[in-house]
């Protein structure tokens, strides 16, 4: 017991039954608090771990140009790029996204903010010396990066479905976007099957197994709705997956790639939902016991 003295708050000279069963709770508690503050920094560095590795470095070895990129990206982006808009790109690894926007559409005020300190380094080995672009290693997810800084387009490709926490990470992007600015993402979507967000169901097969995501459409309006937003676009297609990709059984349908477009308004949500759909026609067929029905 003579070590606890050391631990008395001042005044205190004599240990009593009550203190002792003070120090003991108080001590229980912060090995508890400190262990769980342990985990969440191990379950942080192994989720994104992946981003740090030869693996991923060898996918995403050099940038891809305007031709390249997602059919439902580029469909938005030719809607709302225009000269002098300031934009955020989180996630954005090598740096492709910066390459194929000046190629398309000129010099941009260009952000890209990734998670993995070997991405945003090659990155910045890419760009032209003379490059305004700036990329920033860090967590949207973290208030403190960035702070209060905002952009007039905030965008993900390839994020949504490797990140658990989709919830914070749409309501960082909304943060980060000015009023009356955009907000455009991808998801992977099924039509019928529930969401997969298990990591041992739904996962890249890496050395450091990565989350894949897959939404049913009914979590994806789940996900807008839980920020207030209630005007959205959706253009998506059936795509193939990364062969990397492993999914239960249960899965027999194709995967669907969708972008979605919010405009930041300054207006409460409203009542009545708006949203622009493109999607392969399972997406509209209502789903009961009976069978399948046209809508
Ligand atoms: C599939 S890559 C994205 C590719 C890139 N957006 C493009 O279109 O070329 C996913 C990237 O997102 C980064 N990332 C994942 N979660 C993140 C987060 N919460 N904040 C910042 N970066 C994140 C990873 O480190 C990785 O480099």
């Amino acid at each position: 017991m003579s070590f606890l003295k050391h631990l008395q708050p001042a005044g205190y000279n004599r240990l009593t039954p009550r203190t002792v069963l003070v120090y003991q709770q108080w001590l229980g508690y912060s090995l508890a608090v400190n262990s769980n503050v342990v985990n969440a920094l191990m379950t942080h560095h192994q989720r994104y771990r992946h981003w740090s590795s030869t693996a991923a470095a060898e996918e995403y070895h050099s940038p891809k140009s305007w031709q390249d990129r997602f059919k439902s990206e580029k469909y938005f982006l030719e809607k709302i790029i225009r000269p002098g808009v300031s934009i955020l790109d989180v996630g954005s690894a090598i740096g492709s996204l910066y390459h194929a926007l000046t190629e398309r559409f000129g010099p941009i005020v260009y952000t890209g903010l990734d998670v993995s300190k070997e991405m945003t380094e090659r990155a910045a080995a890419h760009v032209d010396k003379k490059s305004t672009a700036r990329f920033v290693t860090g967590n949207i997810i973290d208030p403190t990066i960035l702070q209060a800084e905002t952009f007039d387009v905030v965008l993900a490709t390839g994020v949504f479905q490797h990140e658990p926490e989709q919830q914070k990470l749409l309501a960082a992007m909304i943060r980060h976007c000015n009023k009356g600015g955009f907000v455009l993402f991808d998801v992977k979507l099924f039509a019928n099957h529930p969401t997969v967000k298990d990591r041992e169901k739904g996962y890249c097969d890496f050395a450091d197994r990565l989350y894949y995501i897959v939404l049913a459409i009914d979590d994806l309006w789940k996900l807008l709705d839980e920020q207030g937003i209630s005007n959205s676009s959706v253009y998506g297609y059936y795509s193939t997956v990364n062969p990397s990709v492993r999914l239960p059984e249960t899965v027999k349908e194709k995967i669907t790639s969708a972008h979605i477009l919010i405009e930041k308004k300054d207006t409460v949500p409203n009542e009545n939902w708006h949203a622009d759909i493109t999607l392969p026609r399972a997406f509209f067929r209502r789903r009961d016991e009976t069978g399948v029905a046209w809508l």
